[in-house]
């Protein structure tokens, strides 16, 4: 199938934050996608309120949108104890996803995922007028999968999830937003709770009959590789890790979680020597678009790179300003902000839609933060 871009449908990539402690995630994320060249619009879901100011700010710098929703938290705490993830009940927020009617398809991708590979195909739709345009086919690479009539409204895609292989991972999933569609899933979360606790098990249930119901609902495993994949079956991990587009980095352990040493080198983690390789290409990511290395600091420091935007934003050829120049020739890592300096996709205009009650706590990791451009709060 060609990849046709319609101007009368709008489609999007999406990401979720509900606390702060993941935009690490958000922003490398949208940094690998954009890194793939894609032409769609990726925005970023924000729990009303939930935010501190300076991730908020930061976010509407990488994302095209950065969108306000509800916050919605599971009551299910012994479901989640379960799962051994207590934190994970406001996931339900991700519902939030099927309200906005305003985009016809909208592929979701946690903020601990990683995109590798173009992923285009997931927003990919037939030429507006053509028999097919209210088709709701994925193209998968050259694999073109019939729309098989769905049982349940409001879910294209999603790959299964290796705990249990009859349900799928929520981490990556392709949706059709539908009023209808959230209406229930809000019915169903009040009446019934979800089994895991988080928006998993919500989704499971609602769509109970993935597995069975329709092959075009299935993404392949390799749009959402999960960490757990290398220890589970590690030949079939060797045999397809190279077509592996999206790797979803679950459980506890996440990448920017991993300690580095003072030259960048990572730890070994956990999650063995196959996978660590993932955790140091969402670091190269991370160093390269949304952050600079910085042996002073220990970690890093989003603060240089967020002066560095500042820097970028003012100079019209593009080029670090002197001051710019500075900071860099003591990160030496003047090549790759070159590299993002020049980079013009980067910087896109996008909608900012945060209350008032967003907390203004200051994010121990982002300090003290003045905006590159002017911005309205609403
Ligand atoms: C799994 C999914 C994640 C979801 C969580 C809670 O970890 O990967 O997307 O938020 O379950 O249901
Ligand atoms: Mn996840």
């Amino acid at each position: 199938m060609t990849t046709t871009l319609s101007t009368k449908t709008r489609v999007c990539f999406a990401t979720l934050l509900t606390t702060d402690s993941y935009h690490h995630g958000a922003l490398t994320l949208a940094a690998s996608l954009r890194a793939t060249g894609t032409a769609y619009e990726i925005i970023c879901l924000v729990a009303d309120g939930q935010l501190s100011r300076p991730t908020l700010e930061r976010l509407q710098l990488s994302f095209d949108r950065v969108v306000n929703i509800p916050i919605l938290q599971s009551s299910n705490m012994d479901n989640l104890a379960l799962m051994g993830r207590p934190d994970l009940g406001s996931t339900v927020t991700k519902i939030g996803v099927w309200a906005l009617t305003e985009y016809e398809r909208i592929a979701f991708l946690d903020a601990d995922t990683l995109v590798l590979d173009s992923i285009d195909s997931l927003l990919d739709m037939p030429p507006s007028g053509s028999e097919q345009q209210h088709s709701n086919e994925i193209s998968i690479g050259q694999d073109i999968r019939p729309n098989g009539g769905m049982r349940n409204e409001g879910l294209l895609a999603a790959a299964p999830d290796l705990g249990w292989p009859d349900c799928f991972n929520s981490g990556v999933f392709v949706a059709k937003p539908s009023k209808t569609t959230h209406a229930q899933l809000l019915e169903l979360l009040a009446n019934q709770g979800s089994f895991d606790g988080g928006d998993q098990g919500l989704l499971n249930a609602y769509y109970s009959d993935w597995s069975r119901a329709d092959h075009s609902r299935r993404l392949p495993f390799t749009y959402n590789t999960t960490s757990t994949s290398f220890y589970s079956y590690a030949p079939a991990f060797a045999q397809f890790s190279p077509a592996i587009k999206i790797v979803h980095f679950i459980g506890l352990q996440k990448p920017w979680k991993w300690h580095r040493s003072p030259d960048g080198s990572l730890h070994e983690g956990d999650v063995g020597a196959s996978f660590s390789t993932f955790v140091e290409q969402w670091w190269k990511m991370h160093d390269k678009y949304v952050s600079l290395w910085s042996p002073d600091k220990g970690l890093y420091d989003s603060t240089i790179a967020l002066s560095l935007n500042g820097c970028f934003e003012n100079q019209s050829n593009n080029k670090p300003s002197e001051d710019a120049n500075k900071l860099l020739l003591n990160t030496e890592m003047f090549d790759i902000v070159s590299s993002h300096a020049t980079d013009n996709s980067w910087k896109r205009d996008g909608e900012y839609h945060v209350t008032d009650s967003a907390q203004d706590t200051a994010n121990d990791s982002w300090g003290s933060f003045t905006p590159a451009r002017d911005f309205t709060l609403e």
